[in-house]
């Protein structure tokens, strides 16, 4: 079995999504000894954002800067390390009302017709089957349903959504939120967040 763990905030030691995502390792490690895992830290070791270089190298072209031909590899190794998983762990904090952007440069590489999903008569089919995945989030303001910022959010509802359209429908949100609401608020959620973690059975 194979876990593939990413991690997205710039907070370092302080995040919450990284404590939160490394205890759903930790969890999945103990209900999978033996599970395989693979972290990538997206805010420490990006991709770029795509470029018509990029593109031109996709379209059948050939890389003449070292840079670039780097870039495209570790985006191929993103492909196969998602490929390769059969548990996704994410962890995103909200930024400006949605996932940091390290995190959409890393679906920028994933997220490709005919590899990850297709186009049929019937519409978008995704094509990853059987993976499961968890999302560590993490946010200041509070964005649950029937509250008054429900509206603008764009962060989860924006992964899940991906996540489906590639095929992964099995996902569990782990969610602290109101982290900004001072400190016993913080505690509050955190707490929440790590006994949903350890009531987690698969
Ligand atoms: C650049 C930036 C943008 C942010 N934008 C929002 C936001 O739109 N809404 C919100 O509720 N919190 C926002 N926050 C607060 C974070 O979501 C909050 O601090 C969260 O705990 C960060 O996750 P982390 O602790 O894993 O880094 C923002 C924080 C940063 C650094």
């Amino acid at each position: 079995m194979k876990l593939l763990h990413l991690d997205s905030s710039v907070l370092g030691a302080n995040s919450v999504s990284r404590q939160l995502s490394a205890q759903i390792v930790a969890r999945q490690r103990a209900l999978h000894p033996g599970i395989e895992v693979v972290y990538r830290d997206l805010a420490a070791d990006p991709v770029s954002h795509l470029s018509s270089a990029h593109m031109a190298v996709w379209q059948g072209g050939e890389s003449q800067d070292d840079g670039l031909t780097a870039d495209l590899h570790k985006g191929n190794a993103y492909l196969e390390e998602l490929f390769a998983a059969d548990i996704l762990v994410i962890g995103t904090p909200m930024y400006n009302l949605t996932i940091p952007t390290p995190l959409k440069a890393w679906i920028d590489r994933i997220a490709l017709a005919g590899k990850t999903f297709r186009y049929t008569a019937t519409g978008p089919e995704g094509l990853l089957k059987d993976k499961k995945a968890f999302i560590a989030s993490s946010r200041g303001g509070v964005y649950v349903a029937g509250s008054p910022a429900a509206a603008l959010e764009h962060q989860e509802t924006y992964l899940t959504g991906l996540l489906a359209f590639l095929g992964v429908t099995n996902v569990t949100v782990v969610r602290a939120e109101g982290i900004a609401f001072g400190p016993q608020a913080r505690e509050a959620a955190l707490g929440q967040a790590l006994e949903q973690i350890a009531s987690l059975s698969a």
